[in-house]
C-alpha cells in the first residue's frame, strides 16, 4: 500500500482516539512540516548537503540510527550554526520525541548523492 495513505490512516486513527502508541503519524507530520524541507535526501536541501560535506555517513536525517535523543533534542532547541532554533511553542519536548523516533524508525528512503558529482 501506499506508504502517505498509510500514513494519513494512522493520522486520522490517531485524532480519533487517545490510544498510547499512534505517535509516529504525528511525528511523521511534524517531521514533514518543520524538518524535511532542509534535511531531506537529495540536492536542494541544505541541510543535507552541509551534513553530505561534513562527511556523515548517512547526510538526510531519516535512517540516521547515531543520532541520540539528547543530541537532537539540543540541536533543535538551540539551533546549530545555519540551523534555526526552535522554540517550545512551535515544537514541545514531546513532539521533538515523536520527531525523534519517526527518524529512528522510518525506512530510509533510497539515498540520492546530496552532492553533485565532480
Ligand atoms: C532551515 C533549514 C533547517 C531546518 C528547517 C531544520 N534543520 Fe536541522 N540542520 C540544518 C543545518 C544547515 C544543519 C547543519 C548545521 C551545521 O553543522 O552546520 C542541521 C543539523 C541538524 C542536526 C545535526 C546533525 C549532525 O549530524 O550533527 C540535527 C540532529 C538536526 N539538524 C535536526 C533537525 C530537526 C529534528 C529538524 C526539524 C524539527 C530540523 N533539523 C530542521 C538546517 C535545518
Amino acid at each position: 500500500m501506499n506508504k502517505l495513505l498509510v500514513l494519513s490512516l494512522l493520522a486520522t486513527l490517531g485524532a480519533c482516539s487517545s490510544k498510547q502508541g499512534e505517535v509516529v503519524a504525528d511525528g511523521a507530520e511534524n517531521y514533514e512540516r518543520y524538518c524535511a524541507g532542509c534535511h531531506n535526501p537529495g540536492p536542494g536541501h541544505g541541510a543535507t548537503m552541509l551534513l553530505a560535506e561534513k562527511g556523515r555517513p548517512v547526510p538526510a536525517l531519516i535512517g540516521r540510527k547515531d543520532l541520540d535523543y539528547d543530541y537532537l533534542h539540543s540541536v533543535v532547541r538551540q539551533g546549530l550554526i545555519e540551523m534555526p532554533p526552535f522554540r517550545a511553542t512551535e515544537l514541545s519536548d514531546p513532539q521533538i520525541k515523536e520527531v525523534y523516533e519517526y527518524i529512528k524508525t522510518a525506512e530510509p528512503p533510497k539515498q540520492e548523492p546530496a552532492l553533485p558529482k565532480s
